[in-house]
């Protein structure tokens, strides 16, 4: 369960560049809900998912994982119940390490490495295993460096890393927006999987509107720091792309991108 009362974050505070970039965000997920979100450029969404991870302190509201109140709780710390793939496929894993060193870092994510570097039979066998499921034959490349492998390669690694030790909360920001339409397609279908599988709480951003209808059981769309829509369950399943068009033009006080409309 993820919570989320009141949060509020502005940039370069007090400063004629101040921007506030979320605007009392009240939000409440329940185990296992998978959460599209859509909206324009700067609307917060990415600032959205950085407050959950604590990149950066919020100026107001308070935030729980599982009741726990990780509000004033650091980055490192609070990683232990986050999972997060990003947009480029080079930030989620070490290109000068071997898959089963990267992957094994997601293993003991949160353990002193110093010691542990040795594998166990069995996790390699699980590395192989998760691997298999890509249909990318890495399973046999457990040792070839992470560096010679393509963006949608790399991202699908991303993914089973951030999902190995089944986080409180994923958190995806437009992780499929560098890939190619095909490569992207398995990817968000590999995410689909893993989220039903270990019944995730998850929120994806996406600027494709289609997608975000397809995946997920809610959808929330964003404009200027703030939640103008909110649908869930048969509602969502019910919506158009139409639909959102429409509700964004009545609800913001911007007009769409045109990059929101792509797809
Ligand atoms: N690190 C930052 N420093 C200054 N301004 C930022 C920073 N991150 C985001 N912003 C500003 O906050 C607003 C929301 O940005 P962001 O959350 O990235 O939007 P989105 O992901 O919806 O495109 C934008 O006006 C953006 O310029
Ligand atoms: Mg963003």
């Amino acid at each position: 369960m993820l919570e989320l009362k009141g949060i509020v974050k502005a940039f370069h505070k007090g400063t004629v560049n101040e921007k506030i970039a979320l605007r009392g965000i009240d939000l409440r997920l329940e185990d296992g809900d998978f959460v599209t979100v859509i909206g324009g450029n700067g609307a917060g969404k990415s600032t959205l998912l950085n407050s959950i991870a604590g990149v950066f302190p919020v100026d107001e509201g308070i935030l729980r994982i599982n009741d726990v109140d990780v509000t004033h709780m650091a980055e490192y710390k609070r990683a232990k119940y986050i999972g997060r793939v990003f947009q480029d496929p080079m930030l989620g894993t070490a290109g000068n390490m071997q898959i089963e060193e990267n992957m094994l870092l997601a293993l003991r994510r949160g353990k002193k490495m110093g010691l542990s570097w040795a594998f166990k039979e069995n996790e390699r066998e699980l590395f192989k295993q998760q691997l298999a499921r890509l249909g990318l034959g890495l399973e046999n490349r457990l040792s070839s460096s992470m560096g010679l492998l393509s963006g949608g390669q790399r991202q699908s690694i991303t993914l089973l890393m951030a999902t190995m030790l089944k986080p409180e909360v994923l958190l995806l920001d437009e992780h499929t927006a560098a890939l190619d339409p095909k490569t992207a397609e398995k990817v968000l279908q590999l995410t689909d999987e893993l989220v039903k599988e270990h019944h995730l709480t998850t929120l994806m951003i996406t600027h494709n509107m289609r997608d975000a209808l397809r995946f997920g059981n809610r959808l929330i769309m964003m404009d200027n720091g703030k939640i103008i829509y909110d649908v869930k369950g048969e509602e969502k399943a019910n919506l158009t792309v139409q639909d959102l068009l429409e509700r964004f033009e009545v609800a913001s006080e911007n007009t769409l991108s045109d990059r929101m409309m792509l797809g």
